[in-house]
Formats: structure tokens, C-alpha cells, sequence
């Protein structure tokens, strides 16, 4: 299968460039600009992409290996990766006049890059620095009013570079990187989401044979489509084992249950373990807590579980591919300390770990649940967090504040679906908070919990906006909310971003 290499040079957009690769059926994948030369020669990439970044060349930040240029790799340069390729083979790049955002393009449409665009386009721009002479045998392609080259070329050499963002544009920048993979690299656009599940199913089914296969299902996109993936490989040789903690959202453990008992039967297994989670969290407020104590817990249900089953050979985990990516700058410090509950306990007894989904990018993996039948609601389940509902229940978590918060989640959940705005916000939640106020009630004084609706925006979940939802929304959520939900008396709005403040609340 073809494979097109994304350099990371740091850039905020890097994914979306894999991701824009991938949507033209194309595999490709991103890798830090650390990554040795002889790497990449070995594993036959038919293009190379250089992403943008926040530094400027000239001050030698991230250099790149001329011998990059001589692997006879297709490549081309956005942006940071314009510069570079300018800067590495001889030409120059100064700072000049900023351009951001839609911005006008007269391109060379005899350029195979820019084949089947109008001589005048409009691209994506966002730098500060642009090229301001180019390296000896390239040509000039594109030009904006500020920018003289705003794409140049050295077809000979299959070197290629825009300053503009093709990721960022569905139009000039995805004919730009359709172009480039096609005409320039010559990919076969074998990479579609039938022929994924075909061949991950095929080397499953050599990989495990004969062998039994156990997997943590915690009702999250991830886990439930790696356990539909090889249950299609495997069938009956799969375990399936869901531990209920009493902390998923309204009718969740329902949902999940349904689903999978109608397609798993007796290999799937359910265990209740609300009262167990309950009494260990008894009296706990403190968060890291909290958070320590259902993941440890969980642990224990489940190797008490795989216990009972026997040996195993191999365990399913549900890791997607932007959880594997290594960064072009490092990885970000984590915030607070991440269980991922239906991840990996350490003392069961099994050979290796499957990781079906590691290649793809959550986009696809849902689109790998539609295919293998998975409800869209659970396909478009937005992300939850592994201690679930016991993080947003501020204070010690009882039955009677768990059950106000789902109520009052679920009404919140309905009403940004009525809204037809379910898909466009990244995460949306109630918190249950432990401050009570006084508020009035069919004439009769109320003391009752104070509820927060939190709705976020954000591409990595690293940082993120609050979400500018319309007043009319938050004001159907309200008022439902305090009419409906004996127990909860008012409802505020979170507006904090992050960083300073953190999506969840513990
Ligand atoms: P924060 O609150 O750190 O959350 O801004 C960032 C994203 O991570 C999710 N989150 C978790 N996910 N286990 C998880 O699997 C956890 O312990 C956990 N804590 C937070 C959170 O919902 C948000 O999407």
C-alpha cells in the first residue's frame, strides 16, 4: 500500500495534513523531523510532506538533511516546510508582510500541482516570513498581492512548495494535495476504510488462530469497534468483559449491553459493580483521589473477571493513532493524572496486546463502526473520560447526586442534539457541583445543588474555548433542567478556556 510521510516540524495543523492525505485514500503517517534519513529511505514512502511549524529557518531551529532532497522522494513544503526547502538548497526567506486567512492566488495552471485550478484561487494563508528568492532550478507557480512566491517548483526533482496551507481549505488546498499525491507521487488511492477492515481482519485471523482473545469493553468508540473488528475476525475466541461502575452516563450501560449481547451472546459479560465502586469512593472528596481509586478498582473487577475465564493470549486494547504520535517538538506535559479505565491492567495473565485501531485516526475509526454496523449513536459518542461521571461529581459521590447529574446531563445531551449541534461541539457535559443556594419553586423556598453545563471546542483536547452555544439552547437546557430535575434549583454556564481552566472540573 502506498504511504505518504508527514515530517512534523511542530506546526498546530499536522494532523489535519495526515488526515487531508487520508481522505484521498491515501495512507500516510506523521513522524517527529527528528526522524533519520535512512529511515525514510527504507520505508518506501512514495511522497514526503514538510508541515508547517512556529520557527523561523533562519534561526536554525529544525534543519533538515539535504540528503532528504536527494532520496528522489516526491516532496512538497508547506508553509514552515516551504522555508526550509528554500532556505536548505539555497534560497532565501525573510519576514515580510503577514498574510492570515482566505487570501486570493493567481497560480501557473500549467503546474501539475495546480492542475484543474482556476488561474485565480484563493488559499489559506497564515506566516509572517515567506520566500523571498528562490533556489537555484525551481520556478516561481503562485503568487498572492503580498507574496511573490507563493508556490515555487522544481519538477525535475520532484521538489514542491506552497506557503499557503492547503490543510486548511477544502477547495484549492485539497485539489492542491490530491494533485500532489496523484499526479506528482503516483498513488493508487488504495487506502478506504472496506479495504482497512478487510486486510486488519485477514492478519488478525493469522495472527491469533486458534488463540483466545480478551478485551476490556468500556462502551467508548475505541474499545467497542476494536471488539467489533475481532469478533469479525475471531468470533467466539473473544471475550468481551464490561465493568459497570455506576459512573457512565443515563441509559449507557443499557446501550452498551444491548448492543453486544445481541452480537457476542455469551462471550459478552457484564458485571455489575455499582455498589462495589459506591462504597470504596464512600467519604472521598479529593479528586486525584477519586480518580485513583476507580482506576485501581476497576483493575481489580476486571482481573478478578479474567480470573474466572483462565489464561488468555492475547489482550485488546483500544489505542487510536494520535495517541501514538510522537511530536516534531515533544509532547505536551498531561495535566492531571489520565486513567484510562477500560485500558490495560498489568497482572493478567496474557502473551501480547492487540492494538486493531493504532493506525487510524478517530474519524476513521468511526467510520469503521458504521461499516461493522455499530448505532451512530454510539459511533458519534462524544469522549468521556475513563473515571466518568466520578469526576464530575464535585464532592463525595453518592447514589443521590449520581443519579441527579445524569438527569440533568442527559437533558443537556438532548438539547445540543435538538439543536442539531451534537457533531460540531468537540465535548459537551453537566457537573454536578456540591454548592447549594436558596431559589423559589411553586411558591415554596428551595436549598437545593447548583448544576454547570460545560460545552468546549478544541482540536486536541490539550487546549480548548468554551463553546459560544446559542443563548436559546442554554436557556431550553435551564429551564428543562430545573423544571425536570427534583433536586437542582440552578444551572450556570461554564465560560473558561485552557488552559487556565481545565475541560473537566476534577
Ligand atoms: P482535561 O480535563 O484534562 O481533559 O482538560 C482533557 C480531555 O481528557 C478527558 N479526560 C480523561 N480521559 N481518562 C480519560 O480517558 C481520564 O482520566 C480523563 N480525564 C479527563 C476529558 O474528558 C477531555 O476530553
Amino acid at each position: 500500500m502506498d504511504k505518504i510521510l508527514v515530517l512534523d516540524f511542530g506546526g498546530h495543523y499536522n494532523q489535519l495534513v495526515a488526515k487531508a492525505v487520508r481522505e484521498n485514500n491515501v495512507y500516510s503517517e506523521i513522524k517527529p523531523h527528528t526522524e533519520p534519513v535512512w529511515k525514510i529511505k527504507e520505508a518506501g514512502y512514495k511522497g514526503i510532506i514538510l508541515t508547517g511549524g512556529q520557527d523561523s529557518v533562519n534561526e536554525e531551529q529544525f534543519a533538515v538533511s539535504r540528503q532528504l532532497f536527494e532520496l528522489d522522494i516526491p516532496i512538497l513544503g508547506i508553509c514552515y516546510g516551504a522555508h526550509l526547502i528554500a532556505h536548505t538548497l539555497g534560497g532565501l526567506v525573510e519576514a515580510g508582510p503577514q498574510e492570515q486567512g482566505k487570501t486570493p492566488l493567481v497560480v501557473d495552471t500549467s503546474s501539475q500541482l495546480f492542475d484543474g485550478l482556476d488561474k485565480h484561487s484563493v488559499c489559506f494563508m497564515s506566516h509572517t516570513e515567506h520566500i523571498k528568492r528562490v533556489p537555484v532550478g525551481f520556478k516561481i507557480t503562485a503568487r498572492t498581492e503580498e507574496c511573490a512566491v507563493a508556490a515555487m517548483e522544481n519538477p525535475p526533482s520532484r521538489i514542491y512548495a506552497v506557503q499557503f496551507h492547503p490543510e486548511l481549505d477544502q477547495e484549492t488546498g485539497r485539489a492542491v494535495i490530491r494533485n500532489f499525491l496523484y499526479n506528482i507521487c503516483g498513488c493508487k488511492g488504495e487506502w478506504t476504510i472496506d479495504a482497512f477492515i478487510e486486510s486488519t481482519v485477514q492478519s488478525l485471523k493469522e495472527k491469533i488462530g486458534e488463540k483466545r482473545v480478551l478485551c476490556a469493553l468500556s462502551g467508548g468508540v475505541d474499545s467497542s469497534v476494536s471488539a467489533l473488528l475481532l469478533h469479525k475476525a475471531v468470533g467466539e475466541q473473544l471475550t468481551c468483559i464490561f465493568v459497570d461502575h455506576g459512573l457512565l452516563r443515563k441509559n449507557e450501560p443499557e446501550e452498551v449491553t444491548a448492543l453486544f449481547k445481541e452480537k457476542f451472546g455469551g462471550n459478552f459479560i457484564a458485571i455489575d459493580a455499582r455498589q462495589r465502586f459506591l462504597s470504596k469512593l464512600k467519604g472521598v472528596t479529593d479528586p486525584e483521589q477519586k480518580r485513583k481509586i476507580i482506576g485501581e478498582e476497576f483493575i481489580r473487577v476486571f482481573e478478578e473477571e479474567a480470573q474466572k475465564i483462565g489464561k488468555v493470549d492475547f489482550l485488546v486494547q483500544g489505542t487510536i493513532y494520535p495517541d501514538i504520535i510522537e511530536s516534531g517538538v515533544g509532547n505536551a506535559k498531561l495535566v492531571k493524572s489520565h486513567h484510562n479505565v477500560g485500558g490495560l491492567p498489568e497482572h493478567i495473565d496474557f502473551e501480547e496486546i492487540i492494538e486493531p485501531l493504532r493506525d487510524l485516526f478517530k474519524d476513521e475509526v468511526r467510520k469503521v463502526g458504521l461499516k461493522l454496523g455499530m448505532p451512530e449513536k454510539m459511533v458519534y459518542r462524544q469522549p468521556f473520560p475513563g473515571p466518568g461521571l466520578g469526576v464530575r461529581v464535585l464532592g463525595e459521590i453518592t447514589e443521590e447526586k449520581l443519579e441527579l447529574l445524569k438527569e440533568a446531563d442527559a437533558i443537556f445531551r438532548e438539547e445540543i442534539a435538538r439543536a442539531e449541534l451534537d457533531r460540531s461541539i468537540a465535548q459537551y457535559f453537566a457537573v454536578l457541583t456540591d454548592m447549594k443556594s436558596v431559589g423559589v419553586k411553586d411558591n415554596q423556598r428551595t436549598y437545593e445543588h447548583t448544576v454547570v453545563l460545560r460545552a468546549v471546542n478544541t482540536t486536541d483536547f490539550m487546549t480548548a474555548d468554551w463553546a459560544q452555544i446559542p443563548f436559546e439552547v442554554l436557556k431550553s437546557a435551564s429551564l428543562r433542567i430545573v423544571n425536570e430535575v427534583k433536586g437542582i434549583n440552578r444551572v450556570v454556564y461554564d465560560i473558561t478556556p485552557k488552559p487556565p481552566g481545565t475541560i473537566e472540573w476534577e
